[in-house]
């Protein structure tokens, strides 16, 4: 007996009808029916009617948005993969997009090549589907938010965002490790909070930071009189966290003989206080974190094997910073926003040139690391915005040379940025810069200027900028020359010369 080949067909949700139409060409190159909707309430009418194996949405839509279409879409046809297209991508989004069950998330614009491979993979699993016969559930999703700390539109933040996602809603044990201040709590408290148990507690234990003698105690409890010191009875963590989430963090500092411990209360559901025989039953989802390399503890014998894979169910592997340079300019901008909303005052800006040296930075303390620094900047910073002069002078003198600006050697002097041209530094700040001042130098005025006037437009900017800053600092020529990242001496030079005495 032979089986008619079936052709794929793929809906396409989208408002954009030039978007649509490139879609649809590629798409039909490659033999599927392809279907396309303007709108997502439309989109619900065509799904309805062609079931479709694939559908791609894109998130923001007049009426109906994306992400409120993907939820009936789940309802109408669970067997569909979905795949989310946006422009406006946040962590929230993909977080939620994968918690209400798309196949994918992709951020506009993309690569034509990129959709067709996505494309290709949700039809493989759709057939797939198809032939296990089974229905993916819609998990049943709290409306709660997060607080949207979370920053990363890098790839690899965005993959851990599509994780956090999948397995927020299941009670799989979750590993998350990466070196230390990449975001390993933040991201165990996000799986906490967009999971079933969001509304149960959610108890987070340090085990490096509890000694070694007290830590079972406060995990599982302790009897009265079980040991010197326990002189009434103590409800332990586990207990305490019934129907809701623990965070073991930094387990590979924990002691082998409280390893045990854990693992029977992973595997069995059950614990016993210290000095007790009676086993409690406890119904707790655990997450852990670590930055030790357990593998090599596993093979020194120093983490129990049988726990290790009985936590590494899943693991998320958190990316440098190093990795993901990308991120760094969103993360200074969250930090200096929160930072304001904090002190209740407008938030500072980075210097271009600043932040291309803070680009080159390779962060081994990574996120927290960069928290620290921009909170420290910001402080020191006296204008609206952080100048490399504002940062720790030690980074600079690291990354700035070669081939960065020249960094003076003591720290009471200005940066002394004259001697390394602006365009040398950061191609892309100078572009702005000359943006903000308006300085255009094919302009006609400028044109004239040279042509009758023999003027030369880097004088005449020039002199117009230290003009400005000389009245801003009033008429104090250290300040002028902070700001214009001068030393004092080149300054009272080019005052002389363009007569600003
Ligand atoms: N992606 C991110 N977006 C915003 N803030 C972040 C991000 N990642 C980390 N942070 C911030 O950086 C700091 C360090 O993060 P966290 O404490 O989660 O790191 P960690 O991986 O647990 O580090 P350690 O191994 O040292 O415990 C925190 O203040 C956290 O809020
Ligand atoms: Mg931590």
């Amino acid at each position: 007996m032979t089986t008619a080949k079936i052709t794929p067909k793929v809906l396409v949700i989208d408002d954009d009808n030039d978007l649509r139409y490139s879609l649809k060409r590629v798409l039909s190159g490659r033999q599927y029916e392809v279907l396309e909707a303007a709108s997502g309430e439309e989109g619900l009418i065509m799904a309805e009617k062609h079931c479709p194996h694939v559908i791609l949405l894109d998130n923001r839509m007049g009426g109906m948005s994306g992400m409120e279409a993907l939820q009936h879409l789940r309802g109408i046809n669970p067997n569909a993969m979905i795949i989310l297209m946006t422009a406006y991508g946040t962590t929230q989004t993909t977080i939620e997009a994968m918690k209400f069950g798309a196949f994918d998330y992709i951020m506009k614009p993309f690569d034509l090549k990129k959709i067709l491979s996505l494309t290709e993979s949700a039809i493989a699993a759709s057939s797939d589907l198809d032939k296990a016969g089974k229905e993916e559930s819609v998990p049943a999703v709290s409306k709660e938010d997060i607080e949207g700390g979370i920053i990363g539109s890098s790839s690899a933040m965005q993959e851990v965002f599509k994780m956090i996602g999948q397995v927020a809603a299941s009670d799989v044990t979750v590993m998350i490790t990466g070196e230390s201040g990449t975001g390993k709590e933040l991201i165990a408290r996000a799986i906490y909070q967009n999971s079933l148990r969001a509304q149960k507690p959610y108890i987070a234990v340090n085990c490096a930071a509890i000694p070694e003698n007290l830590i079972e105690s406060e995990l599982f409890g302790h009897e009265k009189g079980s040991f010197t010191g326990a002189t009434n009875q103590r409800i332990g963590k586990f207990e305490l966290c019934d129907g809701g989430t623990i965070f073991l963090d930094e387990i590979g500092d924990m002691a082998l003989t409280t390893q045990t411990k854990i693992l029977r209360a992973l595997q069995e559901g059950e614990i016993q206080r210290v000095g007790s025989s009676e086993t409690i039953k406890v119904n707790v989802r655990m997450l852990a974190a670590t930055n030790k390399p357990l593998e090599e503890m596993v093979k020194e014998k120093t983490f129990r094997e049988d726990l290790y894979y009985r936590l590494n169910v899943v693991r998320i592997q958190l990316p440098p910073l190093r990795e993901r340079k990308e991120d760094v300019s969103q993360l200074i901008d969250f930090v200096l926003k929160r930072l304001a909303r904090d002190s209740k005052t407008e938030a500072k800006l980075i210097s271009p040139e600043a932040l291309a040296l803070l680009n080159k930075h390779d962060w081994p303390g990574n996120v927290r690391e960069l928290e620290n620094l921009i909170y420290r900047s910001a402080v020191i910073a006296q204008g609206e915005m952080i100048l490399i002069k504002d940062l720790p002078q030690e980074l600079v003198r690291a990354v700035g040379s070669p081939p960065g600006p020249k960094v003076p050697k003591s720290q009471s002097e200005p940066v002394a940025l004259e001697e390394e041209p602006l365009h040398a530094v950061a191609p892309a700040a100078a572009e702005t810069l000359l943006g903000h001042l308006a300085i255009d130098p094919y302009d006609a005025v400028y044109a004239d200027l040279r042509e009758a006037h023999g003027i030369n437009i880097l004088e005449h900017a020039e002199r117009a900028l230290i003009a400005r800053a000389l009245q801003d600092a009033g008429g104090k020529q250290v300040k002028a020359a902070e700001i214009l990242g001068m030393t004092r001496a080149t300054l009272r030079k080019r005052m002389d010369q363009y007569d600003l005495g």
